[in-house]
């Protein structure tokens, strides 16, 4: 996991088999257990309907929801057959002071997401650049799509290329794959952080232009 800070929660003996405890991780909310003689660390949102778990209780191993008794393991969050989704897991460090709990720095993992997003770009725009007739079609084709034609682009623009026209085709729609999946990555991570803390973004300079959607003409490259 990206971006991890460690944050002291609790003494190292102060909850007792079958314990529930909501704590402060730095800004973070979480549940703290002890089960079987661990801790364990959960979001403290139910993925259900965003009930505090650390209000719930244990019982028969499972940690379980005090809204609608949806039931989680507390040390993974994975949920019992009755749900299909648990709360994210944050790793527990017994230390000899106490109890620690590491989570996501938001800023961070979003800095990080950024920097791939523009190792990406650099990467599809170089391959781009470097293969004759590309960027052209690329105008063409992201033409259409910016128009919302991609199903029936305008006539006279192709709705696949074949890799015979353009070398490198196969290249280019595997640059741009990663292109837009690592802008996915990038836009949720920015879309994590709480409104009041998210950075300012300073656009990309103009030599990055806005990444393709996952599905199109240049997907069917080969
Ligand atoms: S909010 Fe937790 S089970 Fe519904």
């Amino acid at each position: 996991m990206a971006a991890i800070e460690w944050h002291r929660v609790a003494a190292r003996d102060e909850l007792g088999e079958g314990d529930v405890k909501t704590v402060l991780a730095g800004r973070a909310l979480v549940v703290l257990t002890f089960h079987e003689g661990r801790y364990g660390a959960l979001d403290n949102r139910c993925p259900h309907e965003n009930a505090p778990l650390g209000e719930g209780f244990i019982e028969n191993g499972w940690l379980v929801c005090p809204l609608h008794r949806y039931e989680f393991d507390p040390h993974d969050g994975h949920p019992s057959p009755t749900f299909d989704e648990g709360p994210p897991a944050w790793p527990v460090e017994l230390r000899d002071d106490g109890v620690y709990v590491g989570v996501e720095n938001l800023a961070a993992a979003y800095g990080e997401a950024r920097a791939a997003f523009l190792a990406a770009t650099d990467a599809a725009v170089a391959l781009i650049d470097a293969t004759a007739g590309a960027r052209e079609v690329l105008i063409d084709w992201r033409r259409a799509a910016v128009t919302g034609t991609e199903v029936e682009p305008p006539a006279g623009l192709p709705r696949a290329v074949a890799a015979a026209d353009l070398p490198d085709a196969l290249a280019i729609a595997r640059a741009l794959r990663a292109w837009h999946d690592a802008h996915d990555a990038m836009r949720l991570a920015y879309n994590r952080i709480p409104r009041e803390e998210k950075p300012s973004v300073a656009r990309p300079p103009e030599k990055y232009p806005s990444p393709p959607p996952a599905s199109g003409p240049m997907l069917t490259f080969g």
